[in-house]
């Protein structure tokens, strides 16, 4: 008897165990919840784009109201310019109460109010974050915003997963918005050149509107950007390679090297586990950055150099632009640092007269295969690439502020595109 009893006893406290450890332990995932469900993966890709997803996964208990594909393109494609918006219509879906089915039916006296994500942000007014969940009757529950004027006419359609306590999710028929949800800025209004400049980023500034660089930044500003602006000390820093070394085509990568083309906050670099892909990626070459932290300082690695996040300018999703204090030298421009081989301390003084001349894409690949050879025109500069990156300030100092003047007189004379 003993053994029949003791082993019934065991499998049952296996199976309460197994139902919870999987959400004690992983939390949950809303992007995996809904990754085999592709009738919701509009919604889906939106929650990751927007990172309402990671504000997802870090609560509980919660329950996510998902629109179908159908719903959800209509929705957004007449809002996709105005992406705090579509952030913030995302997080008015997110309540911060757990309701599965049988709750929805058994509100007391048929009509509750719940906050949502939204409410969470702080910047709601009103009621704007809270939203009206109403039994109608005959079987119908709806949602609605809980501010003046809106409908309660979102309706539940149907049980997607529930963990229970932790996040049920829920099918509804259409989006909950409020009167002005949609409204306000775009982060596309922003002016980056006036913006960097103002934040100790001239040079910079300078070297992307004069190549042109500063339309493409601007267009991607409405879809997601994250840029790395060196301030204009780093242009002045020792181990900075003269760029006006580059031709056109490669100092326009080198600055697409700074700009990744997606949101990425400074939680989301200091988490990134692989590399990270740059505007300057997908031709030939990586072009790829990685990153490590140290507490709240977070370091971006290019594989020839390290570069510290100083400040941040401006994070407003979809746009995060972070000042750095070294330029961002990629090892596909400036692979010397690279080379297995122990790089000479003795410099060849003779500029290769490819690189001298501003004769496209030859500067670069000389420099990534002759690592004893600085493709450097100047001598008052050559002696600094790589090689002398612990050397005194006194003299380099010196040389690089010449360096910077011949740049920016280099740059002002460089065609515009
Ligand atoms: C959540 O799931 C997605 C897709 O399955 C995965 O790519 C992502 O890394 C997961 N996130 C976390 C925080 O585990
Ligand atoms: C929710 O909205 C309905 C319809 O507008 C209203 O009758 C009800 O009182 C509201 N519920 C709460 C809790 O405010
Ligand atoms: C942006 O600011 C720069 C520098 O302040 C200015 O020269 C430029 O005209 C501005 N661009 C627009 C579109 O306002």
């Amino acid at each position: 008897m003993a053994m029949g009893t003791l082993p019934a006893s065991l499998l049952f406290i296996v199976v309460v165990l197994s139902s919870l450890l999987p959400s004690a332990i992983e939390g949950h995932n809303i992007t995996s919840i809904l990754h085999k469900l592709p009738e919701y993966s509009v919604y889906n890709s939106l929650l990751t784009k927007t990172k309402v997803a990671e504000e997802v996964n870090s609560r509980s208990p919660l329950t996510v109201l998902v629109l179908p594909n159908g719903p959800m393109t209509s929705f957004a494609s007449s809002h996709h310019r105005i992406f705090p918006a579509l952030q913030n219509s995302l997080r008015l879906l997110v309540l911060l109460d757990y309701f599965d089915p049988q709750k929805l039916y058994d509100l007391p006296g048929g009509t509750t109010l719940s906050a949502t994500l939204y409410q969470a942000t702080g910047t709601a007014s009103g009621d704007n974050g809270f939203v009206n969940i109403t039994d109608l009757g005959g079987g119908r529950v709806a949602f609605g915003s809980a501010a003046s004027g809106s409908k309660v006419s979102s309706v539940y359609t149907k049980s997607i997963r529930q963990i229970p306590q932790s996040i049920s999710v829920l099918e509804i028929s259409s989006p909950i918005v409020f009167p002005g949800l949609l409204d306000g800025p775009s982060s596309a209004d922003v002016n980056l050149t006036a913006l960097l400049e103002k934040s100790g980023c001239r040079t910079f500034a300078f070297l992307l509107s004069s190549s042109g660089m500063i339309k493409e930044l601007q267009a991607a500003m409405e879809k997601g950007l994250t840029l790395f602006a060196p301030n204009d000390e780093a242009f002045k820093a020792k181990g900075v390679t003269d760029l006006s070394a580059l031709s056109n085509a490669d100092l326009v990568t080198l600055l697409q090297y700074h700009a990744i083309e997606a949101y990425i906050p400074i939680n989301s670099l200091k988490a990134a586990r692989r590399p990270i892909a740059t505007m300057a990626s997908g031709g030939p070459g990586n072009y790829e950055l990685t990153t490590s932290f140290e507490g709240n300082d977070v370091t971006i690695h290019t594989g020839v150099d390290s570069s510290r996040i100083v400040s941040t300018i401006l994070d407003e999703t979809p746009v995060c632009i972070l000042t750095v204090d070294r330029v961002l030298l990629p090892a596909e421009l400036f692979g010397m640092a690279l080379s297995p081989a122990p790089i000479p301390v003795v410099m060849s003084p003779s500029p290769s007269p490819t690189a001298r001349s501003q004769d496209s894409s030859k500067a670069p690949s000389v420099a990534a295969e002759s690592p004893q050879h600085t493709s450097v025109p100047t001598p008052a500069v050559s002696p600094k690439i790589g090689a002398q990156r612990d050397d005194d300030k006194s003299g380099v100092g010196k040389a690089v502020s010449t360096w910077v003047v011949t740049a920016v007189v280099a740059a002002a004379s460089w065609p515009l595109f």
